[in-house]
């Protein structure tokens, strides 16, 4: 059986009862046992359309974990068969076995709990567990690595041996600044504008059922979104720069503008959580013919759906829809990344997408996380801990040990960074010297103005009005380090 993980809209379980269609369930039903653990819209502060992981219809992914062999890709239930436990008749809310509370503590022996102890037994511990981390009770305090919760501190933290690996998550927000917009922002947000398509409900452009009866509407937005039109921006080259220093373990990204390819991330080390326009198959099953982007790009320039030159059914590019699963590179990638992480680096994203969101509980509970946006997010919430979602960051509390937010703009906040670390003017340099690069492909007449620059970033915008970000500056109450960038 395959990855039973997939993003949904849980947020939305009138839409879902009718997809669904079994009527005895109530519309709580749907939202929590078809949708699988739902975020409902109250409990996502009211932000609409917020999507949470869930299982496929009737098959919540961590209690069928039998179906999926240790060690298979998307197996995100392996944490809990490896361990031992029980999982297959459990009704276990999805990503529990993600969450911090889940792991064993530090230094524990990880057999122990293999070796014996009835089903009842484990959940109990479980829910202990939950409940200790959760209202903070009986648990050692995990060591403090950060000598002070701010963007400085995390800069000396990167500047000692202890920081070999830093993992980043990052989403729309940091494309922004390159002329795409975000899903979520209010008024700018991809989602506040797509009336001209009439969807039924905005992330209808971006499900997988929707689009197997109406793929107009998201051919039309491709449009507009296709990469290859654009430069990365400050934040991309700040991770290209993490590279080059030998510190970037992985970029998880949830954009599909393929930007961290351009900035020069190598294929290895990125995990495209939701896909990419790289390629393109054919949706009919048995037949899967493979497309590539330019073919794609073709058709969708011309104002044509693409349809395989083989069957005619509909071409899809591999990015993922609600209702589709995640490629299996995230799941067998984030068991061992996320285990060695020193310091995760979240950027630009609302952390509103499971199981994209809950990555941040996975880490060590001594790695600091440092959290550069525009506003807080993936902040603990008592109500998604229990769920089993893991616990959050925790930038405020009394208890804040390790997170920092640096609110503002993700450039902004990458340059503050590079300046504490001392690489300012090296990242600007390298955005300097690529955007030239791309510029001089876009328009290969004018040499003058290409200075060399990595050949694998000569892919971009053609219209060469530059994709370097607007000087927003900070607009934080907690900048932390007390400097401008
Ligand atoms: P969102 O639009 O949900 O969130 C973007 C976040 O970035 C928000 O918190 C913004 O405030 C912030 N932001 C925007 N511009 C910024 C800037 N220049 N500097 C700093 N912060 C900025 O986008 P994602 O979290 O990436 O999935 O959304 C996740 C997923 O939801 C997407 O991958 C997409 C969508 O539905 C699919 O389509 C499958």
């Amino acid at each position: 059986m395959g990855v039973v993980v997939s993003l949904s809209q849980s947020a939305l379980p009138e839409q879902h009862a009718e997809k669904c269609g079994d009527p005895l369930l109530s519309r709580e039903e749907h939202a929590g046992m078809c949708g699988g653990l739902s975020q409902s819209a109250e409990s996502t502060r009211g932000i609409p359309g917020s999507v949470a992981l869930s299982a496929n219809h009737r098959l919540p992914p961590f209690s069928q974990s039998e179906s999926l062999l240790p060690g298979t890709p998307g197996s995100l239930a392996s944490s809990a068969n490896q361990r031992g436990r029980p999982t297959a008749s459990r009704e276990v809310p999805p990503g529990v076995p993600m969450s911090e509370a889940d792991a064993p503590p530090p230094g524990a022996d990880p057999d122990a709990e293999a070796e014996g102890g009835s089903e009842e037994d484990s959940d109990m511990e479980l829910l202990r567990n939950l409940l200790a981390r959760t209202l903070g009770l009986g648990t050692e305090p995990p060591e403090r690595v950060l000598d002070e919760l701010s963007l400085a501190g995390i800069a000396r933290f990167m500047q000692s041996e202890r920081c070999r690996r830093v993992v980043c998550m990052v989403g729309a927000g940091i494309s922004t600044a390159a002329g795409i917009p975000d899903f979520r922002s209010p008024g700018t947000g991809l989602y506040a504008n797509l009336g001209r398509y009439e969807l039924p409900y905005p992330e209808a452009i971006f499900d997988i059922s929707y689009f197997k009866q109406h793929p107009e509407p998201f051919f039309a937005l491709a449009k507009e979104l296709l990469p290859g039109q654009l430069k990365p921006t400050v934040c991309h080259y700040f991770m290209r720069l993490l590279k080059e220093k030998g510190l970037l373990l992985r970029c998880y990204t949830q954009n599909i503008d393929t930007l961290e390819r351009v900035a020069g991330l190598q294929p290895e080390e990125l995990v495209e959580a939701h896909g990419t326009f790289q390629t393109a198959h054919c949706l009919r099953s048995s037949c899967r013919h493979q497309y590539d982007l330019s073919w794609v790009k073709e058709k969708i320039f011309s104002s044509l759906v693409p349809k395989c030159d083989k069957c005619q059914s509909v071409v899809k590019p591999d990015i993922v829809f609600f209702g589709e699963n995640l490629p299996s590179r995230f799941f067998s990638l984030l068991q061992s990344d996320f285990q060695k992480v020193d310091l995760l680096i979240i950027m630009g994203t609302s952390l509103q997408v499971q199981p994209f969101a809950s990555l941040v509980s996975r880490v060590p509970a001594s790695t600091p996380r440092l959290l550069i946006n525009k506003e807080k997010t993936g902040q603990s919430d008592v109500f998604m801990s229990l769920m089993g979602f893991g616990c959050g960051m925790d930038f405020d509390s009394d208890k804040a040990y390790r997170d920092v937010a640096w609110l503002g703009d993700c450039d902004e906040g990458c340059l503050a960074l590079a300046e504490l670390l001392g690489w300012k003017k090296e990242l600007q340099e390298l955005v300097r010297k690529e955007h030239a690069a791309i510029d001089a492909v876009a328009a290969p007449e004018d040499t003058s103005s290409a200075s060399g620059g990595d050949p694998t970033s000569r892919r971009g915008r053609t219209d060469g009005s530059g994709g370097r970000a607007e000087s927003g500056g900070a607009s934080s109450e907690q900048r932390g380090d007390g400097k401008e960038p």
